[in-house]
């Protein structure tokens, strides 16, 4: 492997949020230049990846609420932006319940092969028991919902590795199961998961590629990831690391913390209110009171992933050292909300990796000259 390309695997990776679900990205009345609809997503996607964006994060919801009164669905949405893009890759969010295993390997091995291998996926096990409930599907207890997601994903990843597949599971079985086609060989199909929780965590220790958690400040996201490589080692398993920030990159810092207060002073309360209601739902109501939304104030919740509290907000330099920061503590990719999705992506592109790459060039070359 040459150094220019060692480099490049070790350099942070970026993920945008798409907007396949309307209101955009914080529960605000502040105008949002952005738009759930599929032209402005195609307009976005090619944006995105032309500033140097390697991942796509669609969202499923099956129900309004919280302002998102419009969800397109996320497999059929992801492919539709994958048809109309080269480079970039969509992960796709999938919920254990609506979705069967058979059925997301056999759709998500199609698509891997149409689009050379640009598919991932977001298993999410639920935290919005309304949509659960107005679909008819079962709400298991929280801790259950992440058994059935493990479960979930060793028979995505049986079925996409092994033939006649066998699998006695309690929520999935397979009996001598052979799927073709499966995914390309030397392009897997890449598991994201989401959470916070003990029970989220554990599962991403076994068996998740990537784990997502909400934004938080690097101390506390550094005690998640140590907690969680020190499990995924005694599992002999790897699991990188992505982390939500709502990010504000202006050319000043009063401007880009007086977007952050205007986006706050506008807030959506009555919408806020209930959407910190349906979070207890998640991990804040286990045993251990861990979980996505188990610390968010009022001000955190206005962004759905307490993007805030990553502070990823103020000027390109100020942003893109913060980026190294996390980086240092384990990050392997930042999940990035923005407000006007396409220009903000673009501006992002311009001003603020340029300095990422710089600052992670920089520290390479620090540790080299150390080593020697
Ligand atoms: C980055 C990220 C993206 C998520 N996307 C979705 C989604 O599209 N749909 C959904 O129902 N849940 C989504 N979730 C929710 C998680 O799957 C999980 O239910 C939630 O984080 C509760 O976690 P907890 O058990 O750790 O509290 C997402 C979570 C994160 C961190």
């Amino acid at each position: 492997m040459s150094q220019q390309q060692a480099q490049q695997d070790n350099n942070v990776k970026f993920a945008y949020w798409v907007p396949n679900v309307s209101g955009g990205f914080v529960v605000s009345n502040i105008e949002q230049r952005t738009d759930w609809s599929y032209e402005y997503n195609v307009r976005l996607a090619q944006a995105a990846e032309k500033s140097g964006f390697e991942y796509g994060l669609t969202q499923i919801r099956f129900a309004s609420s919280y302002g998102a009164e419009n969800q397109h669905e996320s497999v059929s949405f992801s492919h539709a932006l994958l048809a109309k893009t080269e480079k970039i890759k969509l992960i796709a969010a999938i919920l254990p319940g609506p979705w069967k295993p058979a059925l997301a390997a056999k759709q998500l091995a199609s698509i891997n092969q149409m689009t050379n291998g640009r598919i991932a996926i977001n298993v999410v096990s639920g935290w919005f028991r309304g949509e659960f409930d107005a679909i008819g599907e079962e709400w298991p207890e929280h801790n259950q919902r992440y058994a059935r997601s493990e479960e979930f994903i060793r028979s995505l990843r049986g079925i996409w590795n092994t033939d006649h597949f066998n699998f006695d599971g309690k929520f999935y079985q397979f009996k001598d199961y052979t799927l073709r086609p499966q995914p390309l060989p030397n392009k897997p199909v890449e598991i994201f998961q989401g959470g916070s929780s003990r029970a989220a965590r554990d599962m991403a220790a076994s068996v998740s590629d990537w784990y997502f958690t909400n934004g938080n400040t690097p101390e506390e996201l550094k005690k998640q990831i140590d907690d969680i490589r020190e499990k995924a080692k005694v599992n002999n398993h790897q699991v990188k690391i992505g982390v939500n920030a709502f990010i504000i990159a202006r050319d000043t810092e009063e401007e880009a913390k007086a977007v952050l207060q205007e986006i706050i002073d506008k807030a959506n309360i009555k919408a806020v209110k209930n959407f910190g209601d349906a979070t207890r739902e998640a991990g804040a109501s286990t045993a251990e009171g861990e979980g996505n939304w188990a610390k968010s104030s009022f001000e955190d919740l206005v962004q759905y992933n307490d993007g805030f509290k990553t502070n990823l907000i103020g000027t390109p330099q100020q942003i893109a050292e913060r980026i190294v920061l996390l980086k240092n503590i384990g990050v392997d990719l930042v999940l990035s909300g923005f407000l006007h999705c396409i220009e903000e992506v673009e501006y992002f592109g311009q001003k603020v990796l340029p300095l990422v790459r710089e600052l992670e060039a920089k520290q390479a070359e620090q540790l080299q000259a150390k080593s020697a």
